[in-house]
C-alpha cells in the first residue's frame, strides 16, 4: 500500500515533466499496473468538466434550439440532469471564469471592475488570479487527483517577470495545462477585423502613449551618456517619431503574436496560434490526458475556445448547419462533446465520472457574425442583470449515480461546482474565506427539491447590477434591476455602437425604485411588476435591500486585477518564445507529451 501510495505521488509530479527517460516511465508503469486493483479508488470520482467560450442557452437542442443539431450535448442531458435556471457569476469571460475556479463572487478575488476594461487584455499585463487563492482544482490535488485543464485559462500569466508564472494554471492547482493562457478573439485571425475591440480603442489608445511615455523616460538616462544635448534631442524627436508609430502599429499588429498563443504547462509552444488546428489538437490533449489517468482519480476541464468569435471551424464543419458560420461552430462544439464523452465511454470509465457541461456566460449579440442566440432570455454577454447574458446551460451526467432525464428548474450557479466537487472528492472547504457556491449533489439527486441559493447577486463589474431572490415557501423568482444598460440604438437589444453593453456612467439607467420582475411569471423580463400587479412588490424590494446590506458587510477591501497598472502590457511579462518582439515558434509534431 506504501509502495502504491509513493507510485501514485511520482505519477502526479511527472505529469509536470516531459518523459525524460524511457527507463522511469516503464518502472512508473510497471508500478502503476501492479497497483491498480490497491490504488483505484473508486470512492472517488473524475470529473470531466466542460466550458464552451460564449455560447447562448438558445443555441443547443435540448434547450429549445430545433434548427441546431447537438444530439451529443442533447444525449447527455438525457442521460443526466439539466438545469434550466443555471448561472453564470458574471457576464464575461474573466470574472465569470474567476467566480467558477474559485467559488467565491469575482469581486472578492480582485475582479470587480470599475470602468471599461473588465476583462484581461495583455497576456503581458500583471494581473490574474491572486495567488492566495484557492481553487478547486488545488483541494482536489490535495485529495490525490491528477488535474489538467485543456484550453482556455484567461486568467493571467506572470506577476513581476516573464517566468515567474505566480498566475498560471500550474500553480492555480493544474498539474497539466495545455492551451490557450488567455483568449481566442478576432486578433487572432488575420484578416478577421479587431470588431471584439473596437469599444476598447481609445481606452488601448491612452494606453500605448503610457506605455510610449513610460519607455520615453528610459530614454535620455542612455542618450545623454553618448551624446551631447543638441544631438540627443534630435535623436528624441526621431524616438518620439518611432514611438507614436509604434503606439499605434504595436497594439493593433503585434497583438496577435504577443495575444494568441499555445502553453504547453509554462513553455510557450505556439506563438502565434494556427486557428484552424485548434479544435483537433485540443481534443486530442484531452483525449490523451484522460487515457494516462484512467487508472487514478482526475479532473478534466476542458474548457474550448469555441464559440468565441472570430468564428473558426475545422473542415469538415463549413457548411453543416442552417445558421452559416456560427451554426456550423456550435455543431462542432457538439461534436468535440460527443468525442469526450466517448472517449469515457470507451476507457470504462462512466460510471465513477462524473461530466458536466456549460458556458461561461451568455452569447454575444451584438457581435456582426451573428453569434450566440440566448432564447427567450433578454440581454447578452456582457449584461450583468438581463438574464441572457447570465443563463447559460448546466448539464451534469453520472450514469449509476445521477438519475437520467431529470430537469431543475432551481436557481444554481457556476460557482456551485466549486463546493461539490470538493465534497465529492473528500476534501475541506475553506474555512478562511467566503465562499458563494453550494454543494449541488443533494438537488441533483432528488435528495432536496429546493435550492440553498436564496438570494443572488448579478455584478456587472464591480456594480451589483441585479438581485435574484427566491423566498422560501413560494416558487416565485423575483429578480431586482438597480440598472440597465442603454441599448444602442435606442431600442434596440443590445448595444450596437459599443458592441457589447458597459455598465458605469452614461451607458446605464440607474432605477428607482430599481425594477422588479418574476421571473418565475415572466422569464423574458418584459414587464416590471408595480405594487398595483405583484401585492409583494414593497416586501420584495425591503427584503432585497436588507440582503444587499448583509452581502456588502461580507466583502473585504481587496487589489483590483483589472486596474490599469495591471491590464497595461508590460514588455517584460510577455510571455515569449524566439526573439522578442518577434516571438514565433511552432510545435509541429506530436511525439513530445507527458507521461
Ligand atoms: C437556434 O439558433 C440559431 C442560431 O443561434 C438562431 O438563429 C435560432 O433562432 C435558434 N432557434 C430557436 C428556436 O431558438
Ligand atoms: C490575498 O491577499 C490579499 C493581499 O494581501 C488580501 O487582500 C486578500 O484578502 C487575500 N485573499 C485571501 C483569500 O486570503
Ligand atoms: C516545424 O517547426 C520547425 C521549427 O519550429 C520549422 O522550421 C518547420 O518548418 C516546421 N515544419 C512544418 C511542416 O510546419
Ligand atoms: C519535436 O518537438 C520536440 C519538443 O518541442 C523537439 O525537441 C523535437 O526536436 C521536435 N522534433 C522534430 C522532428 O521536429
Amino acid at each position: 500500500m506504501f509502495l502504491c501510495l509513493t507510485g501514485g505521488s511520482t505519477a502526479l509530479l511527472m505529469e509536470h515533466l516531459s518523459l525524460r527517460s524511457l527507463f522511469l516511465g516503464l518502472f512508473l508503469l510497471n508500478f502503476q499496473s501492479q497497483c491498480l486493483t490497491v490504488a483505484k479508488d473508486v470512492t472517488k470520482p473524475n470529473f470531466v468538466l466542460m466550458m464552451v467560450d460564449d455560447l447562448g442557452i438558445g443555441d443547443i437542442g435540448c434547450y429549445g434550439n430545433d434548427t441546431i443539431r447537438t444530439p451529443h450535448i442533447d444525449r447527455l442531458a438525457l442521460d443526466g440532469v439539466k438545469l434550466t435556471q443555471h448561472i453564470a457569476a458574471a457576464p464575461l469571460c474573466t470574472p465569470s471564469r474567476a467566480a467558477f475556479h474559485t467559488g467565491r463572487y469575482a469581486v472578492r478575488s480582485g475582479f470587480g471592475s470599475t470602468g471599461r476594461v473588465q476583462v484581461i487584455l495583455f497576456l503581458g499585463g500583471s494581473g490574474g488570479l491572486p495567488p492566495n487563492e484557492t481553487t478547486f482544482a488545488k483541494l482536489l490535488q490535495k485529495q490525490g487527483y491528477t488535474t489538467g485543464l485543456v484550453g482556455k485559462w484567461h486568467l493571467g500569466v506572470n506577476c513581476n517577470s516573464r517566468n515567474d508564472h505566480c498566475h498560471h494554471p500550474n500553480h492555480h492547482g493544474f498539474h497539466y495545462f495545455y492551451g490557450l493562457p488567455f483568449t481566442f478573439f478576432n486578433d487572432c485571425k488575420p484578416g478577421e477585423g479587431k470588431d471584439v475591440l473596437v469599444d476598447l480603442q481609445v481606452a488601448l489608445w491612452q494606453m500605448s502613449v503610457l506605455v510610449g511615455l513610460g519607455l520615453l523616460t528610459l530614454v535620455p538616462v542612455r542618450v545623454s551618456g553618448l551624446l551631447r544635448v543638441g544631438t540627443g534631442l534630435l535623436v528624441l524627436l526621431a524616438v518620439l517619431c518611432t514611438l507614436g508609430f509604434t503606439v499605434w502599429f504595436v497594439p493593433f499588429e503585434l497583438l496577435q503574436r504577443w495575444n494568441c498563443i499555445i502553453m504547453r504547462n509554462q513553455q510557450v509552444v505556439e506563438q502565434p496560434m494556427e486557428a484552424e488546428e485548434l479544435p483537433e489538437k485540443l481534443m486530442k490533449e484531452a483525449e490523451q490526458f484522460v487515457e494516462r489517468n484512467q487508472n487514478r482519480p482526475f479532473l478534466l476541464f476542458l474548457s474550448l475556445a469555441h464559440v468565441h468569435t472570430p468564428l473558426f471551424i475545422s473542415r469538415d464543419f463549413v457548411g453543416k448547419s442552417r445558421h452559416g458560420l456560427y451554426g456550423d461552430n456550435v455543431e462542432e462544439v457538439d461534436s468535440m462533446i460527443g468525442r469526450m464523452v466517448k472517449t469515457i465511454e470507451r476507457l470504462g470509465l462512466s460510471e465513477q465520472t462524473l461530466m458536466y457541461f456549460t458556458s461561461d456566460h451568455g452569447g454575444h449579440i451584438e457581435d456582426n457574425q451573428r453569434g450566440g442566440w440566448n432564447g427567450i432570455y433578454r440581454g447578452g454577454k456582457a449584461m450583468g442583470g438581463w438574464e441572457g447574458g447570465i443563463r447559460v446551460p448546466g448539464i451534469f451526467s453520472w450514469p449509476g449515480r445521477l438519475p437520467a432525464g431529470r430537469v431543475i428548474g432551481e436557481p444554481t450557479s457556476l460557482m456551485d461546482i466549486y463546493p461539490t466537487l470538493v465534497k465529492l472528492a473528500g476534501g475541506q472547504l475553506p474555512q478562511d474565506r467566503v465562499l458563494d457556491g453550494h454543494d449541488l449533489m443533494p438537488l441533483l439527486e432528488g435528495k432536496t427539491r429546493r435550492s440553498e441559493h436564496e438570494f443572488m447577486f448579478h455584478y456587472c463589474g464591480i456594480n451589483l447590477n441585479a438581485v435574484r431572490w427566491h423566498p422560501a415557501n413560494s416558487d416565485s423568482i423575483f429578480k431586482v434591476h438597480f440598472f440597465t444598460p442603454n441599448f444602442s440604438p435606442p431600442g434596440a437589444g443590445g448595444c450596437y455602437h459599443t458592441k457589447v453593453c458597459l455598465c458605469h456612467g452614461e451607458f446605464i439607467t440607474h432605477h428607482d425604485p430599481p425594477l422588479v420582475f418574476d421571473l418565475s411569471q415572466d422569464p423574458s423580463e418584459s414587464v416590471p411588476l408595480t405594487p398595483d400587479t405583484e401585492s409583494r412588490h414593497a416586501e420584495v424590494l425591503q427584503r432585497v435591500l436588507r440582503a444587499v446590506e448583509e452581502h456588502r458587510r461580507t466583502l473585504r477591501p481587496v487589489e483590483p486585477q483589472l486596474s490599469w497598472s495591471n491590464i497595461l502590457w508590460k514588455p517584460w511579462l510577455q510571455p515569449c518564445c524566439g526573439t522578442f518582439p518577434f516571438c514565433s515558434c511552432s510545435e509541429n509534431n506530436t511525439s513530445i507529451n507527458t507521461l
